[in-house]
Formats: structure tokens, C-alpha cells, sequence
């Protein structure tokens, strides 16, 4: 598939995800073999009104790309100056959330509110467009909710309008992260539209890769899939290139990794706020192990990352020791 001059092969893409996708867990993705990356959303007035926390999100590295900076806003918004400032950090394309959500996002009539009103929805496609000189791309949802499924429609908009990509997240905004995604419809969309078609929504194993790719689509997104195991992306490539399936990560692999993620983490955001800002992560990477409630408890409280770093190691050795490393 091709977005601009980017020419991908059956790739896999880190989904967007607010306050986890910082540039340390892409940079760890990466290294495990994401194809494609985009930003934590940004907001397009803040990033108008130059507000720090917000136009933080939007660096990138040359290191990851490809890489998209991702924006949200509605029609009343600036998103034709927002496209301006988003290129301005020189991603490779820039991707409009019209999926989010969450209540504050869809009242203002943006993210997945856009369903709702396809004039909108256009009308914030094309101001994106009007706005940058790099390739744009979409990521949205089926529809408002189920008696509302409007893709197919609104993929033969947004290719018209020349958007290059469409990142489909399978679920409604009612269904919000829970429910089944729906899969069906990437086929539908792939005999709707010829711009590529990226699909997205309850991708948790290689097979479920396999599986996904089987629609015809063009490119897999992962979302929370990865925040557990970001081996995902290695482990789905090997998969479809050979059939077998690696074996999981070990704990010793994941003390190790959780290490270097939070050093990275403290690397590009200081010690105080990279240790604070990366404690979600500990649930994700020992998810299902024992005693994971009191390690996580434990690693909360501390501000001294050599600390951290011996506990998580003290944990390595508590757990092997003992017979049996998993809860059931
Ligand atoms: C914590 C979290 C934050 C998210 N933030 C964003 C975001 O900033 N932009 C976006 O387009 N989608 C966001 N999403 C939605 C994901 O990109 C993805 O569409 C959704 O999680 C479904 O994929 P999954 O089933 O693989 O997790 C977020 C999801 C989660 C769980």
C-alpha cells in the first residue's frame, strides 16, 4: 500500500493510543517491528494556541518513521491552521481522528461525533487538507452506533476528497472499547473504495493478524494488543512469513524490556515526569503474573529509577524461584 511517497508491504501499525503511544513505546515497538506509527492524538486548538503539554505530543524522530502526528477538532475548530502547525513537525502524513469516543471529544461534534454529521465530517477532512502539503489520512469507526453505520459512506467521501488511507477501528462509538469489532466490514470497504484500507479493533495474536489480513485489507493496526505484548509485531511477521508461532516472552524478556522502556521514557521526558508517566505501563507488561498487584503497588510509589530498576529485578528472582510464574 502507498500513502504519498511511503510504500508499504501487508504492514502493521501501533495504533494511536492517548498518553501510552509517547515516543518511548514507539521507539520500543519499533525495535520489535511496527511498520507504522502515529502520535497520541493532539488537540487542534491547543496545538493552535501552542500549548505546551499538546505540541509536546507532536515531536517526532526520524528514527520512527513513518510516522503520522495525528489531530482531532470539529468544524468550528482551526483545522486547517492545526494541519499547518502538525507539519511543521515534520511527520510523514498527518492522520484526522474522527473516532474518539469519549464524551468530551464528541460533544464539541468531533472524533467519532463526525459520524453523526457527514457534512461536518467533510468539512474537517477538507479544511485538514487545505492545510498541509502532506499526504492526509483518516482513522474513524463504523458508525455512531449500530442502527447507524455509515463507512461505506463515508470511505467513498474521503477518498473523493483525497485523503490516502483509512484506518477503520471496527467497533461504533456506542460499542466505545468493548463488544466485538466487527471485520466484515473491511471486506465491505475494500470492494467500496480503492485507497488503502488499514484495519483496526481486537487484535491480540499473531492469528489474529493472519486473520484480519484475510479480509483483503491493506494494513493491521494494533491497539491494546501491544500495550500486554509488543512482541506482537514481531511475532505476527514471523507468523505469516512461516506459519509457526514464536513463543511467548519470557518473564527474564520482560523485566528487561520494562526496563529499557522506562529508560527511554525518563530519557525523553526527565526523571521526574518519564517515571510518573510510565506507570501504567507496569500493569501491561507483567499482566496475568503473580503477585502483579503488589509489585505494581510497589513500583507506584517510587520516584528513584535505580530503585525501580532493582525491584523489577527482585521480582524476576522472586518469581523464578517459585514453581509456577502465571495466575490461572
Ligand atoms: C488508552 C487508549 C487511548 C487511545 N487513544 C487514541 C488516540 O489518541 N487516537 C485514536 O485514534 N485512537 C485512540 N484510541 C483507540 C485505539 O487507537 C484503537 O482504535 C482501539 O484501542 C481499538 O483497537 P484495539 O482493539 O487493538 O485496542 C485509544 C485507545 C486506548 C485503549
Amino acid at each position: 500500500m502507498r500513502i504519498g511517497a511511503i510504500e508499504l508491504e501487508k504492514p502493521l501499525a501501533l495504533a494511536p493510543m492517548e498518553d501510552v503511544t509517547d515516543v518511548s513505546f514507539r521507539l520500543i515497538c519499533k525495535e520489535l517491528g511496527v511498520d507504522l506509527l502515529y502520535t497520541e492524538f493532539a488537540s487542534s486548538s491547543a496545538l493552535v494556541r501552542d500549548v505546551a503539554s499538546t505540541t509536546r505530543k507532536i515531536r517526532v524522530t526520524d528514527i520512527e518513521r513513518p510516522i503520522a502526528v495525528q489531530i482531532f477538532g470539529g468544524v468550528e475548530e482551526p483545522m486547517d491552521e492545526a494541519a499547518r502547525v502538525a507539519e511543521e513537525a515534520c511527520p510523514d502524513f498527518i492522520d484526522v481522528n474522527c473516532g474518539c469516543w469519549v464524551r468530551k471529544v464528541v460533544r464539541r461534534e468531533s472524533g467519532a461525533g463526525l459520524l453523526k454529521n457527514l457534512a461536518k465530517f467533510e468539512a474537517v477532512v477538507r479544511a485538514v487538507l487545505s492545510g498541509t502539503k502532506l499526504p492526509v489520512t483518516v482513522k474513524t469507526r463504523i458508525g455512531w452506533d449500530q442502527d447507524n453505520i455509515v463507512i461505506l459512506d463515508v470511505a467513498r467521501m474521503v477518498e473523493q476528497l483525497g485523503v490516502q488511507a483509512l484506518s477503520v477501528h471496527c467497533r461504533t462509538r456506542s460499542q466505545g472499547h468493548s463488544g466485538a469489532a466487527d471485520w466484515s466490514w473491511l471486506e465491505k470497504l475494500k470492494q467500496t473504495v480503492s485507497i488503502p484500507i488499514i484495519g483496526n479493533g481486537d487484535i491480540n495474536s499473531p492469528e489474529d493478524v493472519k486473520r484480519m489480513f484475510e479480509t483483503g485489507c491493506d494494513g493491521v493496526m494494533i491497539g491494546r494488543g501491544a500495550i500486554y505484548n509488543p512482541w506482537i509485531f514481531r511475532q505476527a511477521k514471523h507468523y505469516m512469513a512461516t506459519g509457526e508461532l514464536l513463543p511467548e516472552a519470557t518473564l527474564s524478556e520482560r523485566v528487561v524490556l520494562c526496563i529499557k522502556h522506562l529508560l527511554l521514557s525518563i530519557d525523553y521526558k526527565g526523571q521526574e515526569r518519564g517515571i510518573i508517566e510510565f506507570r501504567k505501563h507496569y500493569q501491561g507488561y507483567f499482566r496475568g503474573m503473580r503477585n502483579v498487584a503488589k509489585l505494581r503497588a510497589e513500583l507506584v510509589r517510587m520516584t528513584d529509577p535505580e530503585e525501580i530498576i532493582a525491584r523489577l529485578r527482585r521480582y524476576e528472582d522472586e518469581l523464578s524461584s517459585e514453581p509456577e510464574n502465571v495466575e490461572l
